[in-house]
């Protein structure tokens, strides 16, 4: 195993440093000095023009921080990541969810650990191709000849979000007539709600879990199987029997895993599952078949419109000198904010309603990624790590949390993402609504970025008392994405972009973005602990007392 370089042992770090005690950022200056600024600081990546030049950066910092990359060998990092070596050193494995996106005829064929991946993952993504158009001509049907209306995906964390998220995020190319849902939580409530106004004859669930270990999915799945099965017969579609109980789950149940075995366990046909690898990690598995209740919901094509995307920016990351390197220079940036400006969280705030799941899914991809305090040689991290990820989409979000963005005492860069042709385009009278939408974000980047000083609003004849209040001090970093339309591709182009971003974060600060240690000690825990919730004297005796406590004040409060 390569030890990583201490980011902070690095020539550049060093000058970073420096150059941090002496920075004094003004972006009303700088715009002023420099009229080519905007020009200079915008990168175009695929579809996505990129504006950096509202960031508090110059030209010396940039310089540096492309310096960083360098010094922390990201070059090989980006290299070995592509060419499968088995950088996710805690797991040993290879991290190569840019081989789900590799064109068909990608030349030299990639072949990894032995195994010829560009055709592995052809041949799976041509079987989820073709059951997704099965269903989407009606030619799959439930156990009464039904052609199916409703897609229940049922998985969590990378099994939910992404498909969530691209499903909402494309709604516009879903066909009419099929509609999917997501149970993800185990809290009863969450399949009680989505399945309660179902037609049995006319669901198909996808149990969608890595691992087919997950508490959460399992549970579901078997809930979701018991109400198929006493649907089903409530309608008469099915007689109550084993055979008849086994028929139905081949035509309502399909799985995607990488453990096949256990989906045969479940009773799900391997006929009827689609594979991946542990080469995916879960927060980067929605183009390969986690993918398949998009690709039924938007069709194999538009499937492979979302591929060429994602390929296009891993083609522009390790391709591209760092210097017009988006997802690089955004990663530096962010490194930039959180080691040297002291920012602690980062917002991301999409103009384009269809992504209101965007920032729910970026949580996953950045914090569970590089929410690490070791590196991958098991040493401390040497500085500070993992910024948390928020947003939601604006304008709501203007009218909520921008207060503290705009005039609180925190740095908060945030990421403006928006399109320049909607799905929908109405017109209050004369006035077209989404112009005057991104009005809204043109606005907003520009007020972060500027500000208004005291005489501007004492100009406006503000009482002098209440001239502090209204003085915005400008000077809070945004970048703005802005897309021609959402299409696949798009949708595509901006995740990659994130997760590339997060690539070149963890590399800096040396750490493997592709485990997640963190969430296994709740889980063990939770499975200890459930027998003390259902009642067990003993096993609740054996718990620390705050949580004794709570336990036992739930069973006094529980009826029933
Ligand atoms: O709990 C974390 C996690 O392992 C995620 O990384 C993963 O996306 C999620 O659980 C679901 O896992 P699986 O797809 O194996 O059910």
């Amino acid at each position: 195993m390569t030890a990583p370089v201490d980011a902070t042992t690095t020539g550049a770090w060093t000058a970073l440093t420096a150059h941090e005690e002496a920075f004094d950022p003004d972006l009303r200056g700088w715009f002023a000095a420099d009229p080519e600024r905007a020009t200079r600081l915008t990168r175009q990546l695929a579809d996505l023009t990129v504006d950096l030049s509202k960031n508090l950066v110059t030209d010396e910092t940039l310089a540096l921080l492309v310096a960083l990359a360098e010094q922390v060998d990201l070059k090989t990092r980006l290299d070995a990541m592509f060419a499968g070596e088995h950088i996710n050193v805690t797991e040993d494995r290879a991290v190569l969810h840019t081989a789900l996106r590799r064109p068909a005829d990608a030349e030299p064929p990639l072949v990894v650990d032995g195994q010829d991946v560009d055709a592995d993952v052809q041949e799976v993504l041509a079987k989820v191709a073709a059951f997704a158009e099965k269903v989407r001509s009606g030619e799959w049907t439930g156990v009464t000849g039904e052609r199916v209306a409703t897609v229940v995906n049922i998985g969590i964390g990378g099994s939910d979000l992404g498909p969530v998220m691209a499903y909402e995020a494309l709604k516009p190319y879903v066909q009419d007539g099929l509609e999917v849902r997501f149970v993800s939580n185990i809290d009863p409530t969450d399949i009680a709600e989505k399945t309660k106004d179902l037609d049995p004859t006319t669901t198909l669930f996808i149990v969608a879990s890595k691992t087919f270990g997950t508490l959460e999915t399992l549970t579901n799945a078997r809930l979701a199987r018991d109400w198929l099965w006493r649907e089903l017969v409530a309608a008469g579609a099915i007689e109550d029997t084993e055979e008849a109980r086994t028929g139905a789950v081949a035509k309502h149940f399909v799985a995607v895993s990488t453990a096949l075995d256990k989906v045969a366990a479940f009773g799900i046909d391997p006929e009827n599952a689609f594979g991946f690898w542990d080469w995916v990690g879960g927060r980067y598995s929605v183009d390969s078949a986690i993918g398949t209740s998009l690709a039924i919901a938007i069709g194999p094509d538009a499937f492979g419109e979302l591929l060429e995307g994602f390929h296009a920016v891993d083609e522009h990351v390790r391709t591209t000198p760092f210097e017009q390197n988006v997802p690089v220079l955004m990663g530096l940036l962010n490194v930039w904010y959180v080691n040297f400006l002291d920012a602690h969280t980062h917002a991301v705030l999409p103009y384009a309603q269809y992504l209101h799941r965007f920032p729910a899914y970026l949580q996953q991809l950045t914090m569970e990624s590089n929410g690490k305090s070791v590196r991958w040689d098991g040493t401390p991290v040497t500085t500070e790590t993992g910024e948390v990820f928020w947003g939601e989409p604006g304008t709501n979000g203007q009218h909520a949390f921008y207060q503290l963005i705009h005039q609180g005492t925190r740095l908060i860069p945030a990421d403006f993402i928006a399109v320049a042709n909607p799905a929908h385009p109405l017109k209050d009278g004369d006035t077209d609504v989404h112009a005057l939408f991104l009005a809204n974000f043109f606005a907003q980047t520009k007020a972060l970025a500027f500000g208004k000083t005291a005489d501007e609003v004492r100009a406006e004849g503000t009482a002098e008392d209440i001239v502090p209040a209204r003085v915005f001090p400008g000077n809070r970093p945004t970048t703005s994405i802005l897309a021609p339309a959402l299409t696949p591709s798009v949708l595509g182009q901006l995740i990659a972009l994130y997760e590339h971003i997060t690539f070149v974060e963890g590399v800096v600060w040396g750490i493997d973005s592709f485990d997640q240690w963190g969430v296994e000690l709740g889980k063990k825990l939770a499975l200890e602990i459930a027998p003390a919730v259902e009642g067990d004297a003993g096993a609740l005796e054996g718990q620390d007392p705050s949580t004794r406590s709570l336990i036992a004040r739930y069973l006094e409060l529980r009826q029933g």
